[in-house]
């Protein structure tokens, strides 16, 4: 058993099982990543990165496998179709990542077209020996994120799920639906829930887990080890801590954002507060990129929008963030933007 991977839990009885920030292509950056972990998120991983790309040392995809000394632990996410370039990917990784985790989730067509991500799950004989074939090559845990099936025929997460255990897959991810769904319908818990019972590696639960609400639903229907969340944390990181108030498992007032503004917290509005949040997080993504990579316009801009998102007066800041001259102008745009308010 890794360190950073604990044996599977029993029934769930109320006490607190690991949170995931989901990896998350064009959100899960390293500064967001460090943030969620600052909001209370308990592991991290990076979005997909092609293998292909990484075995030819592409300075894209290597900048996504970016880390820091506090990102622990270090979870690289990789795709590809060529079991080949996915072991070379993951041996290069090896020496900086405490856990190699696969994607055989996504349902992009310009991925499952390579037949990789999802589409693996229809010919899960070459998922199984490229999985095989990874944790031959490497001395870290490999960990595999898929959903329940490709969706034509009978799901077959479960059976892929017993094979990956019986060659050495440390911990698996199941989001709670097919390929052909995307991401319509609701996430089916229940079948995660006949994975978790039938297997002896930790099964994490990912799947329309939103709020302290769900993530409660949730663990009681599956006893999944852990919550992945992913669209819950796009723009409200603070997601991560306020299930783990809701679920008992932290004081309200050790949320960072509460013990920053103190007594202030509790005589605002339902609007002041959410201001309030996002303006400590957005202040924090800031801080973290300028700890690590620098300021990304892109990630910003994506970021921006999606933290403003809902507020009043948000449609206006836009204007800014087209207008603004430099990155540095930009971060301090909307950090004003969110700090007037806080005192509604
Ligand atoms: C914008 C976006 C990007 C995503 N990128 C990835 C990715 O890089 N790797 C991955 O395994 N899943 C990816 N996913 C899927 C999520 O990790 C997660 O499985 C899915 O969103 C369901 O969880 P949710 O209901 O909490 O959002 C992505 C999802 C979204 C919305």
């Amino acid at each position: 058993m890794s360190e950073h991977i604990g044996a599977k839990p029993g029934v769930w009885e109320g006490e607190a099982r690991p949170l995931f920030l989901a990896p998350m292509a064009g959100v899960s950056d390293l500064p967001f990543r460090l943030l969620a972990k600052d909001c209370g998120a308990d592991v991290t991983i990076t979005e997909f990165t092609n293998s292909t790309a990484l075995t030819r040392e592409a300075a894209m995809s290597w900048r996504k496998m970016e880390s820091h000394a506090t990102e622990i632990p270090f979870i690289p996410q990789i795709f590809g179709g060529d079991a080949g370039d996915m072991a070379t990917a993951a041996e290069m990784l090896a020496p900086t990542a405490d856990i190699i985790d696969l994607n055989f989730g996504c349902p992009a067509p310009k991925v499952t077209k390579i037949c990789a991500g999802a589409a693996l799950m229809g010919e899960p004989d070459n998922l199984v020996s490229m999985v095989d074939g990874i944790i031959q090559r490497v001395d870290v845990p490999v960990t595999a994120k898929m959903r329940l099936g490709t969706g034509q025929g009978a799901n077959n997460a479960l059976e892929i799920c017993k094979e990956l255990e019986n060659i050495g897959t440390s911990r698996l991810c199941i989001h709670g639906r097919t390929l052909r769904q995307r991401y319509a319908g609701e996430a089916d818990w229940n079948s995660i829930t006949r994975i978790v019972n039938e297997v002896e590696v930790p099964v994490v639960a990912n799947g329309d887990v939103n709020d302290a609400e769900s993530a409660k639903l949730c663990l009681e229907t599956t006893g999944a080890a852990g919550l992945m969340i992913g669209r819950g944390a796009i723009g409200r990181p603070a997601i991560f801590g306020e299930i783990k108030v809701g679920l008992g498992w932290m004081a309200e007032e050790e949320l960072p954002w509460i013990k920053e503004l103190g007594e202030d917290w509790y005589v605002r509005s339902e609007i002041g507060r959410a201001f309030a949040t996002r303006k400590w997080c957005w202040d924090k993504y800031i801080e973290h990129s300028h700890k690590t990579i620098g300021l990304q316009p892109r990630w910003m801009q994506r970021h921006a929008i999606a933290f403003t998102k809902g507020l009043p007066g948000a449609k206006k800041i836009r204007h800014m963030m087209h207008g603004a001259p430099t990155p540095e102008d930009f971060a301090i745009g909307i950090s004003n933007y969110l700090a007037p308010n806080t005192n509604e």
